[in-house]
C-alpha cells in the first residue's frame, strides 16, 4: 500500500499509530536541524517533522514546494501551545521515520498563493498546479456535488438518463456548427451538437416521457465571460406537460440541489415577467433582481422640454428612458460623469443627468427642466430631494435598453445593492417567437424553430410573424440566463407553418429536419422541456466572475486550449484521408 491515511485524516485518536502518507509539500519551516513540512492532498493538510536521518542521506535543503513526498512515520500529539486550531489535523503531527521525494518538482511557473489574480494564461497553461489550490478544488467539488444532486433528484422523479450522438447533423440553436469531416464518406461532414434538441423530442415520440442528460454542447460563437465553445447542459424533456409543469419541476429541482450543495434556502415561486415587461422595467431579458433599480420610459414627457438630443431621438423612432438613483444626489460631478463611459461602451451617445435639490434641480440637463412636463417627469421617476436621475436617449431602443441595463448593473454595485451570496431567480416568459434577422430582414427563430407559438397569437403567424409570442421561458439567476426552454410543436402541420414563416419551404425543411418531421407523423405526444447551463449555474453558485473558472480545461477568448495547444495543424496524410486540402494562405504583409 502506498499510503495508509490521507493528509486530512489523522486526529488525536491516531496518536501512537504508524502511518504512511503521500502529499504535496505546501510549506516548509526551518527549525534548525529539522524541517516542519505541511503536507497537502485533496483531503487536507498535516504537519510532518522531517529530520536529516529520515531523508536517507539527502540534505534537508532538497525539500521544495510542490514536490510529492511519501512519509512513513509515527503520529504524535503536538505539545500544548503548538496545536493549530485552523487545521482539522492540528492536534497531531507525523514524525517521519523515512521521507522520500517520489515526485520532484522544479521551481513553479507561478506562485499559487497569488489566487485568481495570477496571470490567467499561466494558470490555465499549468492548470494542474492551479487546481491544487484549495479554492479551485472546492469549485470542482461544488460542480461535482451539483451534478450528483441533480441526478439524484431527477432519478427520484422517474427521469431516465439517455445519451445522444456527438457526431451528428446540424442542430439549430443559432450559432455556427463545429464540423468534423467523415473519412468513410469523403466530402461529407458531421456537425457537433449545439444541443440535443431534436433527439430529446424524438425520445418523447418514442415514449420516454421524462428524459434527462448531462451533456456536452458545442457552439462556434463569439466568447464572453459566461460563454464557452463547449459547455455542459442539463438537458430535460417531458411529455404531456404544459409550461407550468416544466417550471414547477425546475423550481423544485433548483431549490433542492442548492440546499444540498450550499445549504442555502431559496424561496419559490420565483418571480416571473413577460419578455415585454422585463425589457420595459430592466432593459434586458435577464434582469438581475439583486437590485431594485428600474428603468422608466419618459419619452412622451421629455419630447416637450426643448432639448434637441431628446426630441430628435424620439422623432427618429427611438426613446428616452431614465433610472432614478436614490441618494445619488450626493455624488460628485466627477463620479456621475464617470458613468458616461458605461453607456458609451454600449453605443449610447452620452449620458444626461440631473439631481433633485431643495431648490429644484441641478445637473447636465437642469436648464431644460421647466414647466409642467418637468414636474411630471420628477413625479414619474419618483425623484426625491437628494436623488440623481440618469437618462439615455437614442433613436435605437436597443441602444437605450442595452446601455441602461449595463448602467443599472454599475449603479447597483456603487449603491452596494449586490449582497454577497444572494441568489435571486426569476422567470422570463412570452418571448417573441421570431426576431428579425438583421442581414436578410426575415423572421428567424428567437429560440429554435421547434418552439410552439402562443395559441392566442397563432392567427398572426403568416401575416405578422414578428408579433407572435412563443411558449418559451428562460430562468435567470443574478442577471445570468441559466436555463432556457419551451413547449414544442408536436403537430407536423404547425411545424411546417413555422418553417414556412422562417423561409424554409417544404423541400428544404424535409432535407434539414426530415427525421423530426417524420417522427411527428408517428404519434407524437404534446411535450416541452428546458436546458440548464451547468457551467453558468455553477459559476454563480461558486461566486466567480468567469465561466472559465468552473471548467477544468477551458478555452481562451480565441477558442484555444492553453494546456494542450489545441486547435493544431494536422498532417497532409490525415487531411487526404478525409478528402480535404488546405487553401494556400495569403502571405502576411505585416511581416
Ligand atoms: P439555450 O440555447 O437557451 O437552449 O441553452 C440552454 C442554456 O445553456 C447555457 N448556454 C451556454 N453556456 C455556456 N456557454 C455557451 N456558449 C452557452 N450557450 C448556452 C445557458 C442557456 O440558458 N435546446 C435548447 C433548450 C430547450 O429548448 O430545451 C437550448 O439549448 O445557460
Amino acid at each position: 500500500m502506498l499510503r495508509s491515511h490521507t493528509c486530512g485524516e489523522l486526529r488525536a485518536e491516531h496518536v501512537g499509530d504508524e502511518t504512511t502518507i503521500i502529499g504535496w509539500i505546501n510549506a516548509i519551516r526551518d527549525h534548525g536541524g529539522l524541517r516542519f513540512v505541511d503536507l497537502r492532498d485533496r483531503y487536507g493538510c498535516i504537519q510532518v517533522t522531517v529530520s536529516p536521518d529520515s531523508l536517507a542521506g539527502q540534505s534537508l535543503d532538497s525539500l521544495r514546494s510542490e514536490q510529492v513526498l511519501q512519509v512513513k512515520g509515527k503520529v504524535e500529539a503536538r505539545p500544548d501551545g503548538m496545536k493549530n486550531p485552523r487545521l482539522d489535523t492540528g492536534d497531531v503531527e507525523v514524525v517521519a521515520i523515512t521521507a522520500t521525494i517520489i515526485g520532484d518538482c522544479p521551481p513553479l511557473p507561478f506562485d499559487p498563493s497569488g489566487g485568481d489574480q495570477v496571470n490567467e494564461e499561466l494558470r490555465f497553461q499549468y492548470r494542474f498546479i492551479d487546481m491544487r489550490r484549495d479554492e479551485v478544488r472546492q469549485r470542482f467539488q461544488l460542480r461535482s456535488d451539483l451534478q450528483h444532486a441533480i441526478r439524484c433528484h431527477l432519478h427520484k422523479q422517474d427521469f431516465i438518463d439517455l445519451e445522444t450522438p456527438i457526431l451528428t447533423k446540424s442542430t439549430p440553436e443559432g450559432a455556427r456548427d463545429f464540423l468534423v469531416p467523415s473519412r468513410l464518406n469523403p466530402g461529407e461532414f458531421y456537425a457537433l451538437p449545439q444541443s440535443p434538441q431534436i433527439f430529446k423530442q424524438i425520445f418523447m415520440v418514442a415514449g420516454f416521457d421524462r428524459y434527462m442528460q448531462v451533456v456536452r454542447c458545442f457552439r462556434d460563437e463569439d466568447l464572453r465571460a459566461d460563454r464557452q465553445p463547449e459547455f455542459t447542459q442539463l438537458d430535460i424533456e417531458m411529455a404531456c406537460v404544459e409550461e407550468s409543469d416544466v417550471i414547477a419541476l425546475i423550481e423544485g429541482l433548483v431549490v433542492d440541489v442548492i440546499r444540498t450543495v450550499t445549504g442555502k434556502e431559496v424561496a419559490t415561486p420565483f418571480p416571473s415577467f413577460s419578455y415585454a415587461d422585463a425589457m420595459q422595467r430592466y432593459g434586458t431579458d435577464s434582469p438581475d433582481l439583486r437590485s431594485d433599480l428600474e428603468l422608466v420610459d419618459v419619452s412622451d414627457l421629455v419630447s416637450q422640454l426643448g432639448f434637441k438630443v431628446f426630441s430628435s431621438a424620439i422623432e427618429e423612432g427611438g426613446s428616452v428612458r431614465a433610472i432614478r438613483v436614490p441618494g445619488g444626489g450626493a455624488w460628485s460631478r466627477k463620479q456621475i460623469e464617470s458613468l458616461e463611459d458605461v453607456v458609451k461602451n454600449q453605443g449610447a451617445g452620452g449620458l444626461a443627468w440631473f439631481k433633485r435639490t431643495e431648490d429644484g434641480t441641478a445637473g447636465s440637463i437642469s436648464r431644460f427642466l421647466q414647466g409642467e412636463a418637468s414636474s411630471q417627469l420628477l413625479d414619474r421617476v419618483c425623484m426625491e430631494v437628494g436623488d440623481l436621475c440618469c437618462l439615455v436617449a437614442d433613436r435605437s431602443n436597443k441602444v437605450v435598453n442595452g446601455s441602461l441595463s449595463f448602467l443599472r448593473k454599475e449603479l447597483a454595485i456603487r449603491l452596494e445593492q449586490i449582497e454577497p451570496g444572494a441568489l435571486e431567480f426569476c422567470w422570463v416568459k412570452e418571448f417573441p417567437l421570431f426576431v428579425e434577422d438583421e442581414a436578410s430582414g426575415r423572421p428567424t427563430p428567437c429560440h429554435h424553430p421547434f418552439t410552439a407559438p402562443h395559441p392566442d397569437d397563432l392567427e398572426r403567424l403568416e401575416d405578422e410573424p414578428l408579433t407572435v409570442r412563443a411558449l418559451a421561458y428562460d430562468l435567470v439567476l443574478n442577471g445570468f440566463e441559466v436555463a432556457g426552454g419551451s413547449i414544442r410543436i408536436h403537430q407536423r402541420e404547425l411545424q411546417e407553418r413555422v418553417f414556412e414563416a422562417i423561409g424554409l419551404n417544404q423541400e428544404e425543411a424535409q432535407e434539414k429536419f426530415s427525421f423530426l418531421l417524420d417522427a411527428l407523423r408517428y404519434g407524437a405526444p404534446p411535450h416541452g422541456g428546458i436546458a440548464l447551463g451547468l457551467d453558468r449555474l455553477a459559476m454563480v453558485l461558486a461566486g466567480v466572475d468567469s465561466i472559465r473558472e468552473m471548467i477544468a480545461f477551458p478555452k481562451t477568448q480565441r477558442g484555444t486550449c492553453l494546456l494542450t495547444g489545441a486547435p493544431g495543424q494536422v498532417s497532409g496524410e490525415q487531411l487526404s484521408e478525409v478528402g480535404l486540402q488546405l487553401e494556400e494562405s495569403e502571405p502576411d504583409e505585416s511581416s
